[in-house]
């Protein structure tokens, strides 16, 4: 959603801010803008719908002067994306210039106060104002901005991470969020800004992030100064951040998402590194050992996410009823936070999130937290909101994900689990030895047969070319494949834009068979498990009703094979573990239609990578 940048120091701010809109150009965004500021007092705004590149364009033969600015992305809520509704917004004096990323729920109140007050809007958007409601009170009450930001922040309900420069004061930004996340990035006598640390790494790693009602007043010679909305300072510890740069580049791939694609088998070595030991024959989570209290016999657990990190959680369920005899309930954190649940201090709630700024996943943890449950975060983002509200928690290790469609997070987060799984199992002795060790050792050959399954992406981008008619496609699997079945189909339909479901493979004959013909094509994943029969009959009922059908097989399954029309070959694991190999076709077959359809595969229409609005 959104990204914020900014820059304060000596450099000139414009490069440095264009550069850093195009590292959070990931996030997803459909306008761009930029303001700076120079000695001379000279605030200047330059903003465009479409992409980083628009701008520059549009900037091109303009006055981009100044050692201090704020940039951003917008992602459209309120407010069709275009020009006017582009950020950054100024104030009806024309001293102030602000960006914005979240929503203020009681815009609209606000608004029509300042109307009645004679304030002119420009735009149709909620953050316009937030920064006429600052400039009223500054102007008003004769405060400094500080004063006024404090005041304006106590009077809003929602979410925001802001940046505000005063035409006044070319010395001094003004940040402050609640619930949507901002970096400060402090370099040597020059601080950043980011929604996350990518705009900042190639400058500094020292990094602090700001908690919620945090103000900072960012002021050009002088140190960081933050406090919170009552003017209490608050102290935060400056974070090194561990992510270099190759990490958040394509390194050769034509696409983020497949660079993450083929990154999957060195990503899962790294989130197991010191987890399971060598011998492959132990794992070890510090978060179980420290929380042993909490987590060794909940009453049940419950499973919250959205999108990809919720089909984790289906497979995370199964894992932990199978190894640890604990129930577990799956819910989509959207919905899970409008929900009255029957949860006490005897449950634990586990968030799972790549960003860990999932606004719904936040907002479930919280109502979780105050019914008392003890919480455990599974995320990628390092530092992000998710972890530090969480009780504990096992961060996936798997890199920055800059691709829109999850795709490494999703095995790590599927690995996660797995080694939870396996060690709550031991500590609680529901999981018998042999069983343990087996699956411990075939969770330590994954990132092997991944690379053995990468091979294939010729095969499968050959397979995808024939595909590309389909307006409609369906994914079937069963058990453990039955989460893979839903995203595959998630994949599909959000860098396609191809529609797609994703169903238990014994669901098809109770409606979705009535769509099945000639036009539709049937994924199937079908490896030899217990129940591969049952799946093969359902491939006969879709090959009598003339659909095509692509096949997931265990290697060397010709029956399959002299059925379906492709077939992509899976290297034997333990059936529990089959999502980590058999998602990866999957993510390919995904990848490769939308190339071939044209579309753009990282930044795909309306979608944004980091949900941090509801
Ligand atoms: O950052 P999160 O894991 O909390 O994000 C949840 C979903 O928004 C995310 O998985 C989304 O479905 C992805 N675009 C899937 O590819």
């Amino acid at each position: 959603m959104c990204g914020i940048v900014g820059y304060i120091g000596k450099r000139e701010a414009y490069p440095v801010l264009i550069k850093g809109l195009k590292r959070l150009e990931y996030r997803g965004y459909d306008s761009a803008g930029v303001a700076l500021l120079n000695d001379k007092n000279n605030l200047r705004v330059y903003k465009t719908k479409g992409k980083v590149a628009d701008l520059e364009q549009y900037a091109a033969d303009k006055d981009t002067s100044g050692c201090i600015g704020i940039a951003h992305t917008r992602w459209a809520t309120h407010g069709e994306p275009n020009s006017n509704n582009a950020h950054p917004h100024m104030s009806f004096s024309g001293d102030l210039a602000i960006i914005h990323n979240g929503i203020i729920e009681n815009y609209a109140f606000l608004k029509k106060l300042l109307q009645q007050k004679g304030i002119k809007f420009n735009s149709n958007t909620d953050t316009e104002v937030l920064v006429q409601l600052i400039d009223y009170i500054r102007t008003k009450k004769k405060t400094d901005l500080l004063t006024a930001v404090r005041i304006a922040l106590r009077a809003v309900i929602g979410a925001y991470a802001i940046a505000i420069l005063d035409k006044n004061n070319p010395d001094q930004i003004i940040a402050a969020r609640k619930s949507s996340p901002l970096v400060i990035g402090i370099g040597q006598d020059e601080f950043f800004l980011g929604s996350d640390a990518s705009p900042i790494i190639e400058y500094t790693d020292k990094v602090i992030y700001l908690d919620d009602k945090d103000i900072a007043v960012i002021t050009k010679g002088k140190p960081l100064d933050i406090v919170d909305i009552n003017n209490e300072k608050t102290d935060h510890e400056v974070k090194t951040v561990d992510i270099n740069i190759s990490q958040i580049e394509k390194g050769g791939f034509p696409h983020f998402m497949l660079k993450e694609i083929f990154e999957q088998p060195d990503c899962l070595k790294d989130c197991m590194r010191g987890r399971i030991n060598v011998e492959a024959d132990n794992i070890v989570l510090s978060a179980i050992i420290d929380n042993r209290k909490h987590l060794i016999n909940p009453r049940r657990i419950i499973i919250v996410a959205c999108g990809t990190s919720w089909h984790a959680g289906l497979i995370g369920k199964l894992l932990i009823e199978d190894f640890c005899q604990i129930p577990v309930e799956v819910e989509y954190a959207s919905e899970f936070r409008y929900s009255n649940p029957v949860i006490n201090s005897q449950d634990v709630v586990i968030a799972i999130s790549q960003s860990g700024e999932t606004a719904d996943t936040l907002a479930a943890i919280e109502l979780a937290k105050k019914k008392g449950a003890f919480i455990y975060g599974i995320c990628n983002a390092i530092g992000s909101s998710i972890p530090r509200a969480t009780h504990t928690g096992s961060y996936i290790h798997v890199g920055p994900e800059i691709g829109v469609a999850s795709t490494k997070a999703f095995t790590g987060q599927v690995t996660v689990l797995a080694m939870l799984a396996l060690a709550l199992g031991k500590e609680r002795g529901t999981i018998d030895n042999m069983k343990y060790v087996k699956v411990i050792n075939a969770l330590s050959e994954i990132p092997a047969k991944m690379e053995h399954l990468l091979e294939q992406s010729d095969n499968i981008k050959d397979i995808s070319r024939i595909f590309t008619y389909a307006h409609n496609f369906l994914y079937l699997g069963r058990g453990y494949n039955y989460p893979v079945a839903l995203e595959g189909a998630l994949k599909l339909k959000e860098i396609s834009y191809i529609h797609a479901e994703g169903y238990p493979a014994a669901e098809m004959k109770h409606g979705p068979i009535a769509l099945i013909d000639e036009e539709m094509p049937v994924v199937v994943v079908a490896t030899k498990n217990i129940l591969y029969d049952k799946v093969l009959s359902n491939i006969q009922e879709i090959k009598a009703r003339h659909a095509r059908v692509i096949a997931i097989v265990s290697e060397g399954d010709d029956t399959v094979r002299n059925l379906a029309d492709a077939v992509i070959e899976l290297p034997q694991t333990e059936e529990c573990l089959e999502p980590l190999l058999a998602s990866l076709p999957l993510q390919m077959l995904a990848y490769y239609i939308a190339v071939a359809k044209g579309k753009d595969v990282d930044q795909p229409r309306n979608l944004a990578k980091s949900v941090t609005v509801e």
